[in-house]
């Protein structure tokens, strides 16, 4: 078992990485009341709740609530369940939330755990690669509302993050295709010799080798976790991770929640956010060419959606959480490695990458 820390001093927290983890009660030290409620989905809670409830202290009383299976459910209704099963179930200001799923569940559960009873402590035990390697750390939480992506939500950090790299044996191809394109963001923005490594190392991931599979998710959770304990709310370097995802969230928004995947969408908008940085002439072609090399090679979309023209992407990516004093600013790349979040981009140059199309995909 590897681990890390988020540090952020009294709301530090650690973040368990290994194989088996889920059975090993890992989580029971950071329980602080008697009371425990598992939230999980219609998918994973049949293939895992059963090992995490037996890992947990016998004396609690553990309750569960179960929710539909889908980005679409991600919204102030289905949001409602998880309230009502706590207020039935009687769980006081002392109770501790644990979301058992991907970053659907995972959003959902930290943003009742931070609006229940005005804060209540929550655990992230994350089920897919993208929620492993970055929605389970930094503690952004929140759903989504048909104008906007993630628009409704709060800061709230969880006590622990137990990751276990098992469970990710069941998980669809589509599913680890999505994750890897955060993986593959941790390396543009941030570290190029992580990159030139997943590069080389793709075919062991796309496997699902489990020594390389950890290894990536060990280098982005300590990624995440330097980035977020420099900038928690996101005044500075945190909005650099989102790169692709100003153009992703607008994929995503138009095309209806849960048809294209959150990654698949930040895989064509990382794509896109290239594109740009070349034409402000930051990348070379060789360097998009590299990126789209690395995408394709993880199975992820290269281009937007054929039905999506401009005017599309300029009203959804207006609403926007980077959009500041009506400016809308975007996460691009100086070089490979290295990202800037700026508005200073020629407007005809965004309008030449929002109509390339189809050939975003060709060199
Ligand atoms: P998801 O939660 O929808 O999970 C993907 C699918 O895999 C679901 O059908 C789920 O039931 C299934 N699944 C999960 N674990 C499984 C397992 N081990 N075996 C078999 N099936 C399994 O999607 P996701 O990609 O994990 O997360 C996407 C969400 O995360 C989006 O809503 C996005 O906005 C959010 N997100 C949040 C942050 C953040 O910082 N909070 C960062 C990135 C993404
Ligand atoms: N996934 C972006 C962030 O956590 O800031």
């Amino acid at each position: 078992m590897q681990t890390l820390k988020v540090a952020l001093g009294e709301r530090s927290y650690p973040i368990f990485i290994g194989e088996g983890l889920l059975e090993q009660g890992l989580m029971n030290p950071y329980i602080r009341g008697r009371q425990v409620m598992i939230v999980s989905n219609e998918t994973v809670a049949p293939l895992y709740i059963e090992q995490l409830k037996a890992s947990l202290d016998s004396a609690w009383k553990v309750d569960e609530v179960i929710l539909p299976d889908g980005e679409q459910y991600k919204n102030l209704d289905h949001l409602n369940l998880i309230f009502d099963a706590l207020l039935e179930k009687r769980h006081n200001r002392t109770t501790t939330l644990i979301a058992l799923g991907g970053g659907v569940v995972g959003d959902m559960t930290g943003f009742a755990a931070a609006a229940y009873q005005r804060g209540v402590d929550f655990i992230q035990v994350p089920t897919t690669v993208l929620s492993q390697v970055d929605s389970s750390v930094g503690g952004k939480t929140g759903v989504n509302h048909p104008l906007g992506k993630n628009m409704i939500g709060a800061f709230h950090q969880p006590r622990a993050v137990v990751i276990d790299t098992n469970v990710l044996n069941t998980l669809p191809e589509r599913e680890l295709a999505a994750g890897l394109a955060e993986v593959i963001k941790y390396g543009l923005i941030y570290d190029s010799e992580f990159l030139g490594w997943l590069e080389q190392h793709m075919d062991r991931l796309n496997a699902r080798d489990p020594e390389t599979l950890a290894q990536a998710i060990y280098r982005s959770c300590e990624v995440k976790a330097e980035v977020v304990a420099q900038d928690e709310k996101e005044s500075g370097i945190r909005a650099l991770l989102n790169l692709g995802h100003t153009f992703g969230h607008a994929i995503e928004a138009h095309q209806g929640y849960g048809q294209w995947l959150h990654g698949e969408a930040v895989g064509a908008g990382t794509m896109m956010a290239a594109d740009l940085s070349a034409r402000l002439g930051w990348l070379t072609t060789s360097d998009v060419q590299r990126v789209r090399t690395l995408l394709e090679a993880a199975h992820l979309p290269v281009i937007p959606p054929a039905d999506m023209d401009e005017a599309a992407f300029f009203e959804l990516m207006s609403v926007d959480k980077k959009v500041l004093d009506g400016q809308l600013r975007l996460v691009l790349l100086k070089r490979l490695g290295e990202a800037v979040v700026t508005a200073d981009f020629d407007t005809a140059l965004l309008q030449q990458t929002l109509s390339a199309g189809e050939a975003l995909g060709q060199s």
